[in-house]
């Protein structure tokens, strides 16, 4: 259901302050706005630019999947971040968007929502939001990161389209359409404030937060990539954005994301 286009004055005017004030960039339609700001990116675009869009041509999802969203109806954005991280650290980052996005949508909506790792945000077992993390490495160094969450606020796709999984959106759960401006800029006002907690105060409490939102504790999953596959219990999720698992001989592993699917047992 088409809402109120997103106000860029008036996005603007709630970031000042915040690492996205002056960058922020609201365009019509973009092939996919990870893919738009990797351009801008390589072209010297700065820290804390952020992409909206109403619309994408060809949205991207994890394992190459497609991500689709009815033009004007809910949030597709991308986030560029040039974090002094080491790479194997930056699905981290991941993890802080999942928590701004679970901390806005309560706020801005009054839904709760959960993080199921790697990368999803779901609302009574179904998908409310995916993340895509991209980045790009010199010299064993991170260049730069991206990360673009998709949230269905007024609209999801239909369950006959063949989704892999069940989806919703912020309308089907509370009934009522939601204003897409206040709810992205709350997005980012927690995540503006959580990036900074994360690389300069308390890292302890973000990662204590996103363990007690995550919907996967203590279930039994399975999860595949293309060297192996693990079954194990689901114990948390570490410090740097990975998950530890007890697998059946009672050992413990630590699973980084990367390009795997998880499955609950
Ligand atoms: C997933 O569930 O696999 C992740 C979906 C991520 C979709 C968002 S929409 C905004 C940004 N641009 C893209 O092309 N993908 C991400």
């Amino acid at each position: 259901m088409k809402t109120a286009p997103i106000n860029k004055d008036l996005l603007i005017s709630y970031l000042s302050g915040s690492m996205f004030e002056g960058n922020v960039i609201v365009s019509q339609t973009v092939d996919s706005t990870n893919r738009a700001l990797k351009r801008l990116a390589s072209e010297g675009a700065p820290h804390g630019t952020v992409l909206v869009t109403e619309e994408q041509t060809a949205g991207r999802g994890r394992l190459d999947r497609k991500w689709t969203s009815s033009p004007g109806t809910n949030l597709l954005f991308s986030v560029l971040l040039r974090p002094e991280m080491k790479a194997d650290q930056v699905f981290v980052l991941t993890m802080i968007m999942a928590l701004a996005a679970v901390d806005g949508v309560k706020q801005a909506c009054s839904l709760s929502a959960r993080i199921k790792w790697p990368n999803d945000i779901y609302v009574d077992n179904r998908k409310l939001a995916g993340i895509l993390t991209e980045f790009s490495v010199k010299n064993k160094k991170l260049v730069y990161v991206i990360t673009g969450l998709g949230l269905n606020v007024n609209w999801c796709p239909e369950d006959r389209q063949g989704m892999r999984y069940p989806c919703t959106s912020i309308l089907k759960r509370i009934g009522k359409k939601i204003d897409r401006t206040e709810l992205l800029a709350s997005i980012l006002q927690n995540l503006d404030a959580d990036y900074k907690k994360f690389f300069f105060e308390k890292k302890e409490a973000l990662y204590k937060r996103w363990n007690s939102l995550s919907c996967i504790t203590g279930k039994q999953v399975v999860i595949k990539s293309n060297e192996q596959t693990i079954e194990g219990e689901v114990l948390k999720i570490g410090i740097d954005g990975s998950l530890i698992i007890k697998t059946s001989d009672n050992q413990e592993q630590k699973i980084l994301c990367g390009d795997l699917s998880l499955s609950l047992v």
